[in-house]
């Protein structure tokens, strides 16, 4: 008698909306068994009810030693570890640097950022023990071209993507692939989910200039592709095998966008991508 070999498994977090949620769907679909976090249990359990693949798991980014114990304690329920893992879950703030408490831009790396280290360096060490496995972090377009007033988000993103090279020199010639997945505008909750910013509050501290920003932003979401589109893309990198950078999303952010810096002296580049954020100088 053959025996099925078990389900691949899949650890993904911020899975209960945007990206992280259509990530999800694809894998069930595609035949995995998902472990997808978030902070509150009850909306993964109403966003994937009735699915016996999905295992809902509470984390929090906010809390760096118990996220790494959240992952242990998923590890440790699958039959020989995760297949996949897919650091996801974030979020931004929108605001000036200056006006912006230092204690909101640190809780943001801390979450974004450190936390990700943290689960990293389990999830690696993970993969180079079972001598394979693919690690996705999440990083953004942003990484290439910060987005106004959000400065800490953009440090954070860097950071990650950071970390993804640094850890493809490391994975080099091993069965261990690493994804720096770097998403365009996807038409999900991301903007509704920043926590209360200087432009949202009544207090009229935001600067037209600032103004000017949000509602670029704002145009960029509400026109840009659904995320299945992403989670589309990302299952072909996966499935490809090959780690690196992986853009995904509109013609003229992920191909046009690159090319054009490339090719003309920063300085226009600059220019240009600050009109393209309502940024007129
Ligand atoms: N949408 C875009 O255009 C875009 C572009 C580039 C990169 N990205 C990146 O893609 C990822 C997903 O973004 P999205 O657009 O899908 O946003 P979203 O719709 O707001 O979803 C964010 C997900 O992350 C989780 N999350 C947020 N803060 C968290 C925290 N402190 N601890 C644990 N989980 C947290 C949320 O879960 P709960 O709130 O339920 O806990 C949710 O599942 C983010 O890293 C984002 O930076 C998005």
């Amino acid at each position: 008698m053959t025996v099925a070999p078990p389900a691949p498994a899949a650890f993904v977090t911020g899975a209960s909306a945007g990206l992280g949620r259509a990530i999800t769907e694809k894998l069930l679909r595609e035949g995995f068994v998902v472990w997808g976090t978030a902070r509150d249990r009850s909306r993964l359990q109403e966003t994937f009810k009735d699915r016996a693949q999905f295992h809902p798991v509470v984390l929090d980014l906010q809390q760096a030693e118990a996220a790494v114990e959240v992952y242990r304690q998923a590890r440790a329920e699958t039959p020989a570890g995760f297949d996949l893992v897919v650091n996801n879950a974030g979020y931004g703030v929108f605001g000036g640097f200056v006006e912006t408490p230092p204690e909101v831009w640190r809780r943001q790396l801390d979450a974004m950022l450190m936390t990700n280290l943290s689960l990293v360096h389990q999830q690696l060490a993970d993969m180079t023990g079972r001598s394979r496995g693919t690690l996705v972090n999440v990083a953004s377009m942003a990484t290439e071209f910060p987005l106004p007033y959000m400065t800490a988000y953009n440090v954070a993103k860097a950071g990650l993507s950071a970390l993804s090279e640094s850890l493809l020199i490391e994975t080099a010639g091993s069965e261990v692939t690493v994804i720096d997945f770097r998403p365009g505008d996807f038409r999900t909750g991301f903007n509704q989910a920043m926590p209360s910013s200087p432009l949202l509050e009544p207090s009229g501290r935001s600067s037209p200039r600032q103004l000017s920003a949000w509602r670029a932003l704002e145009r960029h979401l509400a026109s840009a592709p659904g995320a299945e589109r992403a989670a589309d893309d990302l299952w072909r990198a996966i499935h490809r095998g090959r780690g690196g950078v992986v853009r995904s999303g509109n013609w003229f952010q992920v191909t046009l966008a690159p090319l054009f810096e490339r090719l003309v002296p920063l300085a226009w580049a600059r220019a240009v991508r600050w009109r393209y954020f309502g940024l007129s100088s």
